[in-house]
């Protein structure tokens, strides 16, 4: 049979997933090509078979060489590598002219029952059509100890024609805040050179540590790489130029630009540490132990800062060929360059209006440098404060919109919004996570992402080169974290940047996942896998409770406790629905085939007594007061006099608020027509709790953005006095109240079920 989807939709695809008998190899790429058509059959890779080149091109031979390594590691198997086009049989590698795009790194597959054909626009192209059959090959291939040498290396026959959708496929990895291992950095570049991504962007110098030797200025790694942490401990490390050296050989023989990062002017603190006369106040300085923004940055009204800097810049540039120098350029208060006398000169010696204009200034005298080393800038967003560079490129982080305006003005752009690429962020609910930064980002988000906005014109969006992942490591001490934070949210990315994004389709592309884990297994990388799916994490019921768990992934399973003891340790497996009769806490745990684990997950569930509903002369309203002052918890304004009392018609915001951070609560009683269990959620920015019967019902405490957080009560028909506590501690401001219930699908409180605190009872 043969099986064609060219653009195939859902449909299509589907059909080829269902028709797959058991003779036939699942193809499950990652990410997907342009045009795939499985012909049938398959080939087999023989324990003589060779590599052909078709000439002697020396990058050529690299990528050949990746793929001969690969087999050799992984089956034991020692492929011949030669010159030749002739032999009709065996892998031909060969550099050629597709006819189907101009893209250097397209590439085609031919896959028949006596060959393998790759034809490259370019070597790395090449590489890539070998990535894509190291995927059609046994997950295992990826595995570094002939964990192949039983299995039969065939390859499904089929015809791949592929290119990517943008130039720039990047990930990033922040070294100042931790510092991870060379054995890691190598094992990142691998992950990215399997994504068929192509820049690893290498964050060296931060506050918190200087990363690179320096040969010229000897303190930037003596004192810049060390600091004292806030437990009285040092933490610290750097990579001599020799090692960088290494590491950049290993990403170009995977096809990997390394671009490096060397902040300015701001994040510079561990370098003004050891060299303190380049700052505007002298010093002295520590390497800094707190995160975040911090005052001191270069002095830009001093000639020695330029000296040093351009010192600094051309050690690097001699480490790191790629033609793109990332000079940070983000989050530099301008509050030293105020009151600096050097700064001030600067600025009105070279005429400038302020000192966002002086920012531009220093960025556009590195620019001009740079540019005499055949390099080309690029920055965060920030950069176009005050003016952008002449020939900049812009990383839009701060959403897109800057990437929007730097496009216009015609700047290459690559797009890596906190929004869908900071894989420092959360990726599922913070009570099940490994402590991050913040945020919230799943893997499904990430691949929903559109690096080129609707807005820009087709000749603007011309200048979107394309997409990066960002990993900053404030929360990410450990390899195994940082695997843990980046995959599988870099594999979603992978398929945003490289393939056409109407044949992205997420299910899709879940099913395609199950096969790429496979291969993270082999590689023994600490990917994330979502945990037990469940509605809520905790639970009321009256006499027994069925507990329903989901998996997100097929093939899996679920095991679980219901003592609070480890799920693996001293759990069983879940096969079917689970009934409770009394108080019980469950953790459970998602296990792949491999022995991968999720996280766990808690839930709790709660038996409790209908609480008999009250009677009441009715009175509109619920009535409020305010508290002053700056609190962190709703708890924090327990015993404070209100400044102000008032009565608004449903919970929410009375008109009138102080300007500032405060805090508020409100009471009144809500009418239950139906006893049973009733679910009530708050949405809230900063904190909230919900109280129904003096119950703490929803605690959605504590400082964050807007939030959602749910729980459950018992109540009888009747009116049940409730308690809402917020606080506004500064930023966005957000507080609403919901219910669900029997009958009641999840909605606001109408104003006729509510009553003010004011009115007169009795029990019913
Ligand atoms: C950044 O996240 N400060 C670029
Ligand atoms: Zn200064």
């Amino acid at each position: 049979m043969r099986r064609i989807f060219k653009y195939g939709g859902l449909l299509l695809s589907l059909i080829m997933m269902l028709s797959c008998n058991k003779n036939e190899i699942e193809i499950q790429l990652v990410p997907e090509p342009t045009f795939l058509s499985a012909t049938g059959g398959q080939y087999r890779i023989s324990s003589v078979a060779s590599i052909y080149l078709g000439s002697d091109d020396a990058d050529l031979k690299m990528a050949a060489d990746f793929f001969k390594d690969r087999l050799s590691v992984s089956a034991g198997v020692n492929l011949n590598l030669e010159v030749n086009s002739a032999n009709a049989k065996g892998i031909h590698l060969t550099l050629g002219s597709l006819d189907f795009s101009d893209s250097p790194d397209a590439y085609e597959l031919i896959v028949t029952g006596k060959s393998v054909n790759i034809t490259g626009n370019s070597s790395r192209a090449v590489f890539y059509g070998l990535q894509t059959l190291l995927q059609l090959l046994p997950p295992e291939i990826y595995g570094d100890e002939e964990l192949l040498k039983a299995k039969q290396l065939l390859i499904p026959c089929v015809e791949i024609r592929d290119e990517p959708r943008y130039s720039w496929r990047g990930m990033h990895l922040d070294v100042g805040r931790h510092i991870f291992p060379l054995e890691f950095i190598k094992k990142y570049i691998d992950l990215i050179a399997m994504h068929k991504m192509n820049v690893f962007h290498w964050h060296l110098t931060e506050d918190q540590g200087w990363r690179i030797e320096i040969k010229k200025y000897p303190l930037l790694t003596e004192i810049g790489s060390v600091r004292k942490t806030a437990e009285g401990d040092t933490y610290g490390g750097f990579y001599t130029q020799e090692q960088i050296k290494d590491v950049v050989e290993y990403a170009r023989t995977r096809f990997v630009d390394v671009m490096p990062e060397i902040e300015l002017p701001g994040h510079s603190v561990a370098a003004l540490a050891g060299y303190p006369e380049l700052s505007c106040t002298g010093g002295p300085f520590e390497v800094r132990k707190v995160w975040g923004v911090a005052a001191d940055v270069y002095c830009a009204g001093k000639e020695e800062t330029f000296e040093f800097l351009e010192n600094v810049l051309s050690e690097v540039v001699d480490l790191f060929p790629f033609e793109y120098f990332h000079i940070g350029g983000d989050e530099c208060p301008k509050i030293r360059w105020e009151d600096c006398p050097d700064c001030q000169k600067r600025i009105n010696d070279e005429g400038l209006a302020d000192e966002h204009e002086l920012q531009s200034w220093f960025i556009r005298r590195i620019e001009t440098f740079l540019q005499t080393k055949n390099r080309r800038l690029v920055g965060w967003d920030e950069i176009l404060e005050g003016g952008l560079a002449p020939e900049a490129t812009v990383m839009s982080w701060r959403g897109v919109a800057g990437g929007i305006q730097a496009a216009r003005e015609s700047h290459d752009v690559i797009m890596s919004p906190t929004s869908h690429c900071y894989f420092d962020f959360y990726q599922g609910d913070p009570a099940n996570e490994p402590k991050a930064i913040g945020g919230f980002l799943t893997m499904e988000k990430v691949y929903s992402f559109e690096p080129t906005p609707e807005a820009l014109s087709t000749e603007e969006a011309k200048h979107i080169l394309g997409a990066q992942g960002n990993v900053w490591t404030e929360y990410i001490s450990t390899a195994q974290q940082a695997e843990y934070m980046a995959v599988p949210r870099m594999s979603a990315l992978a398929e945003v940047v490289w393939t056409p994004a109407d044949l992205r389709d997420y299910e899709l592309f879940l099913y395609r996942m199950k096969a790429h884990y496979l291969r993270l297994d082999a590689m023994d990388v600490n990917y994330r896998i979502p945990g037990p799916v469940v509605s809520a994490n905790s639970f009321v019921f009256l006499k027994e409770f069925t507990l329903e768990l989901h998996k997100a992934l097929d093939g899996a399973k679920i095991f679980f406790s219901a003592d609070g003891s480890d799920p693996v340790e001293s759990g069983q497996e879940y096969i079917e629905p689970l009934v409770f009769t009394s108080d019980t806490h469950i953790k459970a745990i998602v296990v792949m085939p491999s022995g991968h684990t999720s996280s766990v997950i808690d839930i709790i569930l709660d038996q409790q007594d209908i609480i008999t509903g009250l009677d009441l002369v009715r009175q509109e309203g619920v009535s409020y007061s305010l508290f002053e002052g700056n609190f962190k918890s709703v708890y924090d304004f327990k015993d404070v006099k209100a400044s102000s009392y008032g009565a608004i018609s449903v919970p929410g915001f009375p008109d009138e608020l102080p300007d500032g951070a405060y805090g508020l609560v409100e009471n009144g009683y809500i009418q239950i027509e139906r006893a049973g269990i009733y679910r009530f959620f708050t949405f809230s920015d900063d904190g909230s709790v919900l109280s129904v019967r003096g119950q703490e019902v929803v605690n959605n405490d504590g400082l964050h953005g807007g939030k959602e957080a749910s729980g459950e009560i018992a109540l009888g028909q009747g009116w049940h006095p409730f308690e809402l506590r917020y606080f506004q501690a500064g930023g966005g401001s957000i507080l609403e109240l919901e219910y669900s219930g029997p009958n009641i699908e999840k909605q606001s409180i109408q104003k006729e079920n509510l009553a003010s605190y004011a009115s007169a009872m009795k029990m019913i």
